[in-house]
């Protein structure tokens, strides 16, 4: 089993979901994407997750980001336990959910970790930029439940540094300062930088983020 590490290009499928059938890479299209697997349909903190990506579609569609989720189960399943989802999440889920029934997806992405569970997908996230290149993953174990506000923060920092010289600073969020990129010397970053470079240190140079 080939590991997908960071910069390596997603690997494409086509497989089955709660709304049809879905390859990867049309599915983006020109988009972000975010691919993340839970272990099983009609279990808890899944059904809290689930709903919980539905209530933040709104926030990845503003950044041009497209969901896709993923579990061993298969697409007749995903549609019962949807209607759960939405009723005592109080919403809709509004993004297609894929069924690996056969592990195709869960085996190239390397999403079944056979020392925590032998069959079940881990909470796996791939971030996937518009030129298909992997650009984040996590792994979270069944027990513990994803934090949407850090997956559309991590976005916001991938998109800002795939776009401008700079880094994220820890417990970084949109609009606080940035690290001017290390491999910027500070007199040509103060004038790429018009808001004003502050240099802490020769290699600590904070700027405002620079695309608001
Ligand atoms: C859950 O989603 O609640 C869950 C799934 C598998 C194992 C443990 C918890």
């Amino acid at each position: 089993m080939a590991t997908i590490r960071l910069g390596d290009v997603a690997p494409d499928f086509t497989v089955d979901s709660s709304m049809g059938m879905i390859n990867l890479y049309d599915y983006l299209g020109d988009s972000w994407g975010i691919l993340f697997s839970h272990p099983a349909d009609f279990t808890p903190v899944c059904t809290t997750e689930l709903g919980t990506a539905a209530k933040f579609k709104d926030e990845f569609d503003k950044r041009n980001v497209k969901m896709l989720a993923l579990s061993v189960d298969s697409a007749a399943s995903h549609a019962e336990w949807i209607k759960d989802i939405n009723e005592v999440q109080n919403t809709e889920v509004n993004f297609p959910i894929l069924a690996d029934e056969d592990h195709k997806v869960s085996d190239l992405y390397d999403m079944i970790h056979p020392n925590a569970n032998n069959t079940l997908t881990v909470r796996s996230v791939f971030i996937i930029a518009p030129d298909k290149t992997v650009k984040l993953i996590l792994t979270y174990p069944a027990s513990t439940g994803r934090n949407f506000y850090e997956l559309v923060r991590v976005i916001d920092s991938l998109q800002l540094t795939a776009y401008h010289k700079v880094a994220t600073p820890a417990n970084w969020k949109n609009g606080d300062d940035v690290v001017v990129s290390p491999a910027i010397k500070t007199e040509d970053a103060k004038k790429i930088f018009t808001k004003g470079v502050e240099e802490i240190k020769p290699y600590l140079r904070m700027t405002p983020q620079p695309n608001i």
